[in-house]
């Protein structure tokens, strides 16, 4: 697959972190449309993709995870229209592999992590990834008592009537099944299904279908089980949710039991004992797939013994023992009829291609990303050319190269601007990438000037994850930001804005598309939060670098705004002490550092807040709570470790609610020390903290 974009170890971190803001941006986007309006925009490999970046960038750049990054959710937001089940045991989701490569390294992985000897073998199974919709279904004393969707995977539709009308889904199991059985599988359509029902909806003169897998998914959520007993769904059994006594102690073992239960399980499914052996049935599963008669769109490595699949456990949506290893995506050529220029909160231009409107893998694509004035060069892409377009999954397509015996003589060349495309045409700066090189990434100069960041910050400020003002969209933000009246140019003056207005609502309600409800309703929705939590007070600033995570991490390290505003303004003012208060913390390095320095450095961002806290009131962080006997505590693993990967420690130690820190410091509660620890034990030692060995670490979590 060509790489359209610069690889990940070419990014600096503001790129970084500047293209993780746009792929949470974009993938959400795509995945409602996936997900509550059944009608993706693009093909599964262009999403697929975006992911596959966004966590390739985030493994580089951990410290710029963000809150609402898509490797920590799952689809989208559930429907409305059903009524919301609870998992009991969250449906989550696989990560993805794009080549031999990503699988060679997943195998590897597995093994570091489990520590492995190196002719250990580790059994897998091999499967086809079902393009469905997945399903979870409870069976109690062997009869179907629920089904629910996956939705955001923790809460889900429930589907349950829906579910009894599938033919391929039992109502009453067989062969001995436990007590309380969770079965998790995909709901699909086959082709020759798929094709007869659009046919027949075409002849009624209804809605037809984009693709198989919309249609299992449409004919699943509808509201009258009629319909859904009269469309031929099929399922296939692969997962579980939960089990009261396990019938298996393989992943292999558990798919045969549901097969004995009365379900249809994948026959292409085998089990593997290396990277080889797995590649070999992902091609000829691959060669099969044009004759199955239902869509696959990859297949998935799942390590077979339950034991191990526990120790690996998850990290944020998808387990560690499992992996979707993708096709490749779908691709179309269109002409590129211009460039826009987007201006985001940082300030970061982005040319966006816009697109003769063209069918991918069914879904029509109007724009693509372009990154970046070097994608364009890279490209050699001008206006008026025909391009190659791919697209994967639900997510802007990216443009892969230029057809260039297609040019046409009138192409023009596309010159990225100089000058922001705000009112004050501010030079646009290239961002340095620290080796005396210039970064990929323009950005006008006009910070606090530029119009354009001005409304994206306050559109950040208002945002769902920040200050969450019901009624205050982008679109009210633009309209009170222009507004001669009422101008909001600062988060500070949202909380001003009622009692400027007058004690009766004077002007807002005389406004075009305001009347005295909804300017009523929009300062009720303000005067709510005029009480903050500090973590979202932190996140809300829009300060670089620092996500929702970060801010979680340093509203729970300061406690209380007071503290977090001495700190950061310390930190600006180059006070040694403080700076290493703030390295110490977990995930926290230089980059947030400096961007916390810089922003607290700026007069008008010190007036900013100071008149923000002056409208708002800040409640102190909740410290985690955990009755395990290292919750809340800071630990240090140092040396090497006997039982234990660093890895799997640290998500032990997080589980048991504990942080991990990857310094000494004062804040340090516990150092776990293997053989080989140097520096970090002296520190300890220096700092009187508590030193303990690898077995004493297991007798204290009683593990
Ligand atoms: S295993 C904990 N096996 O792919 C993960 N998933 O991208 C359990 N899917 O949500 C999932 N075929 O909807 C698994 N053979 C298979 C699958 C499969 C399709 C879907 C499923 C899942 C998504 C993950």
């Amino acid at each position: 697959m060509p790489a359209a974009k610069p690889p990940v170890e070419t990014l600096t971190e503001a790129q970084a972190s500047e293209e993780l803001a746009w792929l949470a941006k974009e993938i959400g986007e795509h995945d409602r449309r996936y997900f509550e309006e059944d009608q993706p925009a693009i093909s599964d490999a262009d999403y697929d993709a975006l992911r596959r970046r966004n966590l390739a960038i985030e493994q580089r750049f951990p410290q710029l995870v963000r809150e609402d990054s898509p490797s920590r959710r799952v689809g989208a937001p559930v429907s409305e229209r059903f009524e919301k089940v609870r998992h009991k045991v969250p449906m989550l989701s696989l990560d993805n592999a794009f080549s031999d490569e990503d699988v060679v390294d997943f195998v590897a992985r597995i093994r570091r992590y489990l520590k492995l000897d190196p002719d250990a073998p580790v059994v897998m199974t091999a499967e086809p990834k079902i393009d469905g919709l997945s399903l979870s279904l409870r069976y109690e004393q062997g009869r179907l008592v629920s089904a629910a969707t996956r939705g955001d995977g923790q809460e889900g539709e429930n589907v349950t009537a829906n579910a009894r009308a599938v033919a391929d889904i039992p109502n009453v199991l067989s062969g001995n099944p436990p007590s309380v059985l969770e079965v998790r599988g995909e709901v699909y359509m086959t082709h020759a299904d798929f094709l007869a029902l659009n046919k027949r909806q075409e002849a009624e003169g209804k809605q037809t279908y984009v693709n198989p897998r919309n249609t299992a998914a449409g004919s699943l959520r509808q509201l009258d089980s009629s319909i859904t007993a009269a469309r031929p769904l099929k399922f296939f059994a692969y997962a579980w949710g939960e089990v009261s006594e396990m019938p298996s102690d393989t992943q292999s073992g558990m798919v045969a039991a549901f097969e004995r239960y009365g379900f249809h399980v994948n026959p292409l499914t085998v089990r593997c004992s290396s990277a080889e052996e797995l590649l070999r049935q992902y091609h000829t599963i691959e060669e099969a797939r044009a004759a199955l008669g239902y869509d696959i769109d990859g297949v998935v490595y799942k390590v077979d013994d339950l034991a191990l699949q526990q120790r690996l456990g998850f990290v944020s949506r998808s387990p560690r023992w499992a992996i979707a290893h993708k096709f490749p995506a779908e691709k179309a050529t269109t002409i590129l009829r211009g460039i826009d220029i987007q201006v985001g909160r940082t300030g970061a231009l982005t040319p966006v291609a816009r697109l003769k409107p063209v069918t991918v893998g069914g879904v029509v694509v109007t724009n693509a990303t372009l990154h970046n004035a070097e994608e364009i060069e890279r490209l050699g892409v001008m206006i008026g050319d025909t391009v190659t377009v791919q697209r994967a999954g639900d997510v802007i397509p990216q443009i892969l190269g230029v057809i260039a015996e297609k040019r046409p003589a009138d192409a023009q060349e596309f010159v990225f601007p100089t000058v922001c495309p705000c009112e004050l045409r501010t030079p646009v700066v290239r961002e340095g990438i620290g080796t005396g090189g210039e970064g990929v990434v323009r950005r006008c100069s006009g910070e606090f000037a530029c119009p354009f960041q001005r409304v994206e910050h306050l559109r950040h400020f208002v945002s769902r994850r920040a200050f969450d003002i019901d009624g205050l969209g982008d679109k009210q933000i633009e309209f009170f930001f222009n507004d001669p009246d009422l101008p909001v140019r600062s988060p500070g003056d949202i909380f001003t804005l009622a009692q400027r207005d007058g004690e009766n609502i004077k002007k807002l309600k005389d406004k075009e598309g305001w009347g005295s409800v909804s300017a009523a309703n929009l300062f009720a929705a303000i005067e709510n939060r005029r009480e903050i939590g500090l973590e979202r007070m932190i996140y809300a600033l829009g300060i670089r670098h620092v996500g929702e995570q970060t801010a979680k991490t340093l509203a729970r390290a300061y406690g209380s705004w007071k503290d977090f505003h001495d700190a950061a303004v310390a930190v600006a003012d180059a006070d040694a002490q403080a700076r290493e208060e703030m390295d110490a913390l977990d995930d926290i390095g230089d980059a947030v550092i400096d961007s916390i320095a810089q922003y607290f450095g700026e007069a008008h961002n010190r007036d900013l807040v100071e008149n923000l806290a002056g409208q708002v009131e800040v409640m102190d962080a909740e410290r985690p709570a955990g009755d395990s006997p290292v919750a809340g505590m800071t630990i240090v693993f140092t040396g090497s470790l006997e039982r234990l990967s660093r890895d799997e420690a640290k998500a032990m130690a997080e589980r048991l609610g504990a942080k991990v820190a990857g310094s000494v410091s004062k804040k340090t509660d516990l150092v776990v020390a293997g053989p080989g620890a140097g520096s970090k034990l002296k520190k300890a030692a220096e700092l009187g903290v508590e030193v303990i060995d690898e077995d004493a670490w297991f007798e204290r979590v009683g593990a």
